[in-house]
């Protein structure tokens, strides 16, 4: 929305408005809400860049028309099902989502007269669900179980689709869709807003499904020739790290952490354990691991000093562009994503009730903009 209204005051009332040969809409105006998705700003995060002598910037994937990089990747999911005759009129529209994915689908869905039916985890924010449910979308909520466990949330959206053509299943994990809609999408506009990629050094983000990070890396390493360092940050809990850096999904310290604690940490969206299809084509240079403390501490670090109100993969993120600076040294550019907005985790990051019942203190360190000893 704010994309198009840009768009649309950007005009110069000198100059004619144009006429689209194809839509019939004039240019500049978005044919419904599907076509203003993505050309999201490039920004850079000051106090970040100040305090490291890199510069960071940030993919503000949160000023999508639904609030995250997901609507790319619904936006793909079903066209391309429309496109290959899987996804018809009275047909609904199955996925399992820990949230952002299922607002985008549920957005553009309706705008396209689909049902939609969600398969969530019992860990994701009310605010998350509130706004699924306002949306319209018809929403199951399935206790954590681990991955072998047939009620899995993932396994509950699978089987409801077996065999029946009224359903479509959007299977974010694996359907390459996902790598499409960053590697056709986000990564050009990355490549063009720096320059055809003469002016970036470094990309690094968490992954969920893996096809923000696939999607961007490999196009990032094949359009650089491999100059450009690609690295994920990793969440606890996440069998991710141990799969870039040994090859296997776990590493025995993390198999004991995740058996202690349950593969839960607060970051919502990313951290998973297996190998989905979408991360299968991340080109990667190595992998950190970014803790709780470090989300919160950036969360509140980055409202405070750039005013960017941010949910905690964003945080890890930009928790994951400080390593990767302090690994690639000063005058570097780096990237990541700005996946959504603080709005949708007010009841849990920005909550004083929220951190004080979960143990996290918001480190003194943070008051201080030139202080980035909180990011181990
Ligand atoms: C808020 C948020 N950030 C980041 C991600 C991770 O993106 P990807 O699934 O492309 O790895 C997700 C995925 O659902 C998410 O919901």
């Amino acid at each position: 929305m704010l994309n198009s209204l840009c768009k649309l005051w950007s005009y110069n009332s000198d100059t004619p408005l144009q006429q689209n040969e194809n839509t019939n809409f004039h240019a500049g105006i978005d044919n419904g809400i599907i076509d203003s998705i993505g050309k999201t700003p490039l920004i850079r995060i000051n106090s970040l860049s100040d305090a490291t002598g890199c510069e960071i910037l940030g993919k503000a994937e949160f000023m999508n028309p639904g609030g995250s990089p997901k609507d790319r990747v619904a936006k793909e999911i079903i066209l391309e099902g429309e496109r290959k005759g899987l996804l018809k009129k009275g047909c609904t529209i199955v996925e399992a989502t820990a949230g952002s994915t299922g607002i985008s689908l549920t957005m553009l869905g309706k705008s396209r007269g689909y049902q939609v039916e969600l398969f969530i985890p019992d860990n994701v924010s009310q605010e998350k669900v509130d706004l699924l449910e306002t949306f319209g979308a018809n929403v199951k909520i399935v206790p954590i179980v681990g991955m072998n466990n047939a009620n899995h949330f993932m396994h509950c959206a699978y089987q409801k689709c077996l065999g029946d053509p009224q359903y479509y299943y959007a299977n974010q994990f694996d359907n390459l869709a996902n790598f499409n809609s960053h590697y056709l999408g986000t990564a050009p506009e990355i490549w063009e807003q720096t320059g055809q990629g003469r002016n970036i050094d470094g990309f690094v983000c968490a992954a969920g499904t893996g096809g923000t990070l696939a999607g961007i890396s490999s196009y990032l390493k094949e359009h650089s020739q491999g100059r450009i360092q690609t690295y994920l940050v990793d969440p606890p809990g996440s069998g991710l790290y141990s799969l870039v850096t040994l090859g296997t999904i776990f590493d025995i310290k993390d198999r004991l952490v995740v058996e202690k604690l349950g593969p839960r940490s607060f970051y919502e969206g990313v951290g998973v354990n297996r190998k989905t299809e979408n991360f299968t084509k991340a080109i990667l240079d190595g992998a950190f691991k970014g803790t709780e403390q470090e989300g919160v501490d950036m969360a509140h670090y980055l409202l405070k000093h750039d005013g960017l109100f941010l949910g905690g993969s964003s945080a890890l993120n930009c928790a994951g562009a400080v390593k990767l600076a302090r690994k690639l040294g000063p005058g570097k550019t780096i990237v990541t994503m700005l996946c959504d907005s603080g709005h949708r985790y007010t009841s849990r990051l920005y909550s004083k009730k929220w951190l004080n019942e979960n143990n996290f203190i918001v480190s003194d360190s943070i008051q201080n903009p030139k202080d980035l000893s909180f990011v181990k």
